[in-house]
């Protein structure tokens, strides 16, 4: 029981810490805050990540990580095709999380992929918290 405590008192710490990456991360949490969502959680981004979503057509498991891998400091591949996609981190590839239409246009296209449907404001939060990361 201590421990979770220790643990929940951490994560709370961590979160509050939580500084944005860019000002265009900043633009689009305080959008998705105006939609109701929030607070945004990192860990509940992280675990999106790697969750599977059922699909009729093929590949017919889908994950971010199908394109993007688990680890955000490296190059992806795209599950379909096969195309190398440069890091997501910010941290290895300062391009990212920088340009609110970028963020605005894939978050579109690949929800609508991995999940079959629009991410919600709260899902795109935790998405970006856990990439910035
Ligand atoms: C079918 C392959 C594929 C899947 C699955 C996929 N992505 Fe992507 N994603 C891409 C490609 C391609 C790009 C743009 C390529 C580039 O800029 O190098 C991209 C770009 C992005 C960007 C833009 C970042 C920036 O600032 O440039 C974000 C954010 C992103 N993806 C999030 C996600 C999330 C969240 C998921 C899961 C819901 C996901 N992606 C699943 C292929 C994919």
């Amino acid at each position: 029981m201590k421990m979770l405590a220790t643990i929940v008192t951490t994560t709370t710490l961590l979160l509050a810490q939580t500084a944005s990456a860019s000002a265009a991360v900043d633009a689009l949490l305080d959008e998705y805050r105006a939609a109701g969502a929030g607070p945004f959680s990192a860990e509940a981004g992280q675990r999106m990540w790697s969750e599977t979503y059922l699909n009729s057509n093929a590949p017919t498991e889908r994950r971010c990580n199908s394109c993007h891998t688990n680890n955000l400091a490296v190059s992806g591949k795209h599950a379909k095709t096969q195309k190398t996609i440069k890091p997501l981190a910010p941290s290895a590839n300062a391009k990212r999380l920088s340009d609110t239409k970028m963020i605005v246009k894939w978050f579109k296209r690949n929800c609508k992929w991995t999940l079959g449907r629009e991410c919600t404001p709260q899902e795109k939060g935790d998405f970006l918290l856990h990439i910035q990361n």
